[in-house]
């Protein structure tokens, strides 16, 4: 690990957060901000080292947004140890932890959102209407909350990041938003906070995901330019897995997260989603076609 193990200070309002932030920028310092929904991992760690090595002061925010998860997700049983979290902050380097009360962030009913177009439709969009629009929304108020900063979000969750780079764009937001590469378990599981909901048969048979893209990837790279035959052949190496249910299985342009050209051409996305009992695990690679 790296950074000093100092504690964090945490912030729980709007307005002390945004004192703070003002004093440092005043100060000539560049702030960093990686948002999380906390139960944190060394995926979360990874962002919160790579924003200190880039940045005088990073702000981790920790806050499970309600408006990004349907009636019957899992918000009210989503994992939450903010102790564990406080640590994990410290050791990474965290200047600052926001940690905001439901109140703060959402005072009142919710009225004024943020609607995207059609990034938001396809791939987990498909499955969790309302979902996408619910984290833009979240992400827009905390780029407004910390202002002028660079924001590091996981490869992990490419089309979130798809998402967010394409928000700040349209919308003009001061704000920096830099991707970092997914961190794995040895066996090419993606780290998670929902994996700890699996099972341990489902955990063995999780790293599958990982497997499937491979295997897609490496069909690309020997040549193959048909979209279908890579996405039927993903399929088919999650579809060996008795305990995984797909969702999807896609090969897609990485900027608008379509089928775009075909036959494929260039950057390749291939991205996969599944359950594995109440578990919906995601993952995704990038290769290069042609
Ligand atoms: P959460 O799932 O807590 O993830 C916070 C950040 O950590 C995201 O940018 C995510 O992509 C990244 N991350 C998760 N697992 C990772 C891994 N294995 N390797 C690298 N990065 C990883 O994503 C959210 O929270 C929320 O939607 C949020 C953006 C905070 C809005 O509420």
């Amino acid at each position: 690990m790296t950074g000093s193990a100092s504690r964090p200070v945490v912030e729980d309002t709007i307005r002390g957060l945004r004192a703070r932030l003002d004093e440092a920028r005043a100060g000539g310092q560049r702030v960093g901000l990686v948002p999380t929904m906390g139960f944190l991992h060394a995926g979360h760690r990874s962002l919160i080292e790579r924003a200190r090595s880039e940045n005088d002061l990073v702000v981790a925010s920790i806050f499970v947004n309600p408006l990004q998860f349907s009636p019957g997700e899992d918000f009210d049983d989503y994992p939450r140890d903010l102790d564990h979290d406080l640590a994990v902050c410290a050791w990474a380097g965290a200047g600052i932890v926001f940690a905001p009360g439901r109140h703060e962030m959402y005072p009142g009913p919710v009225v004024t959102t943020v609607r995207l177009g059609t990034l938001a439709d396809v791939l987990c969009g498909a499955s969790r209407p309302g979902h996408f629009d619910g984290v833009a929304t979240v992400v827009a108020k905390l780029f407004s909350i910390v202002g002028e900063c660079s924001a590091y979000f996981g490869e992990k969750d490419f089309q979130q990041l798809t998402i967010v780079r394409r928000m700040a764009r349209d919308l003009s937001l001061p704000v920096r938003v830099v991707g970092c590469p997914t961190v794995r378990e040895p066996d090419g599981l993606a780290l998670s906070s929902r994996n700890a909901y699996l099972s341990e048969a489902e955990r063995v048979q999780a790293p599958v995901l990982r497997r499937a893209l491979e295997a897609g990837a490496a069909l690309v790279e020997a040549g193959e330019t048909d979209g279908a035959a890579v996405e039927a052949r993903m399929a088919a190496v999650i579809g060996s897995a008795s305990l995984a249910r797909i969702d999807y299985a896609a090969a897609v342009d990485p900027a608008t997260l379509t089928r775009g050209q075909q036959p494929l051409q260039g950057d390749v996305r291939l991205l996969v989603a599944a359950r594995f009992g109440k578990a919906r695990l995601i993952d995704n690679l990038g290769c290069r076609a042609g």
